[in-house]
């Protein structure tokens, strides 16, 4: 029997070439898409960025200005907006969700790179959307090249420094500690506990607020038969405090730590009783304001004086009691800040790292807390 061959028409052969061809070609298309997403993501920019780099016809500009944060936000942005396109490399990045349109915005109201960059350093996504609203403000690098200046606070940032006529650095301190609010108003809650904490007239703690790892101090430590309790790091930072100190021959104790909003309540309407509004509002916290309730704030007694500020023991805490983590907490000349008169025997844990900044910079704990703590 004879075979018989397959021929196959013209026509079809032609088809075969064609498809063959739109096949080869998209297979270059895509490796060629793949290369270039690959040199831009080897670059540092993001897949959806990159896509949007090809698509805009920029990735030789990007290759020329390499690795830049803001500008892949930018195209990752549906705001993206190319007339801006040289702005957004020279401005500084944030992780803010609406970067981009904040950006824009401030660029409309006529501000500079380093003012644009100024601003998203100083506030949070929200705060930088506010304030680009608003029509171009005058003083801006005279508030916000202190670091820890907050663009909400602005207006209240202008109003002190008119009224209380202070210098920039000292209003940005003092708004930022709300010491522009009447004491006890408007407070902030602080919820969670920790060794660096912040309790003042205006951040305040829950009537029931727990405090980590209660524990009993042993009565040897304590002045009288009460029993006194402490957070446990604290006390621990306190009896070695001791030990040392006795080995200097510093005879100190515990007169005071943990107080509940009940006991400071007590405690309150004691020294009101005792010595009237002027005196409690100086030297006592109203409940659930005050820093006992934290169990990280010791009143210390001497042994050798019933003045303690008086006393050699005094003086050694002072020198010493940043060493053990411990910060003289309310001091002389700075009642402006603390709120509270002097009081040389209250001392404060906050562990050894903070103890040692506020030592060596001679601070306050309010100042290390708007400069480092104090982030929304
Ligand atoms: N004496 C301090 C301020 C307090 O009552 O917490
Ligand atoms: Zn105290």
């Amino acid at each position: 029997m004879q075979k018989k061959k397959i021929r196959l028409k013209k026509p079809a052969i032609v088809l075969l070439i064609i498809m063959g061809s739109v096949l080869a070609l998209s297979l270059g298309v895509i490796l060629f898409y793949c290369y270039q997403i690959h040199s831009l993501t080897s670059l540092g920019y993001s897949r959806k960025a990159s896509h949007r780099i090809l698509v805009e016809f920029k990735k030789d500009y990007i290759v020329s200005v390499g690795k830049n944060k803001t500008l892949n936000a930018a195209f990752e942005s549906k705001d993206y907006n190319e007339k801006n396109l040289d702005r957004y490399q020279k401005i500084k990045y944030q992780e803010h969700e609406h970067l981009i349109s904040n950006i824009n915005e401030l660029i409309k109201k006529g501000y500079s790179d380093y003012e644009i960059s100024m601003i998203v350093t100083h506030g949070n996504d929200k705060a930088v959307g506010d304030f680009a609203k608003r029509e171009k403000v005058r003083y801006l690098e005279e508030f916000y090249s202190i670091s820890y200046a907050r663009v909400e606070n602005y207006d209240r940032y202008l109003k002190y420094m008119d009224e209380e006529r202070e210098d920039e650095e000292t209003t940005v301190l003092h708004v930022n500690l709300n010491l522009d609010i009447p004491d006890y108003e408007q407070a902030v809650e602080v919820v969670k506990f920790s060794t660096d904490m912040f309790v003042n007239k205006h951040h305040y703690l829950d009537k029931d607020f727990k405090v980590d790892d209660l524990v009993t101090v042993d009565s040897k430590y304590t002045v009288g038969n009460e029993k006194i309790q402490a957070n446990r790091e604290a006390y621990n930072a306190f009896v070695s405090m001791l030990k040392d100190g006795e080995k200097e021959d510093m005879h100190f104790l515990i007169n005071s730590c943990y107080r509940s909003y009940e006991d400071q309540e007590e405690t309150w309407n004691t020294y009101k009783g005792l010595y009237g509004d002027n005196y409690v509002l100086k030297y006592v916290a109203k409940p659930g304001f005050s820093e006992h309730q934290t169990g990280l704030g010791f009143d210390i007694a001497s042994t050798t004086s019933n003045v303690f500020v008086d006393s050699k023991e005094s003086k050694w805490l002072f020198d010493n009691a940043y060493k053990y983590g411990f910060i003289y907490r309310y001091p002389k000349g700075l009642e402006s800040i603390t709120g509270y008169n002097y009081e040389s025997w209250h001392y404060r844990y906050v562990g050894k790292k903070i103890a040692k900044y506020i030592e060596d910079h001679n601070i306050t704990f309010d100042e290390y807390y708007v400069r480092f703590l104090d982030k929304d």
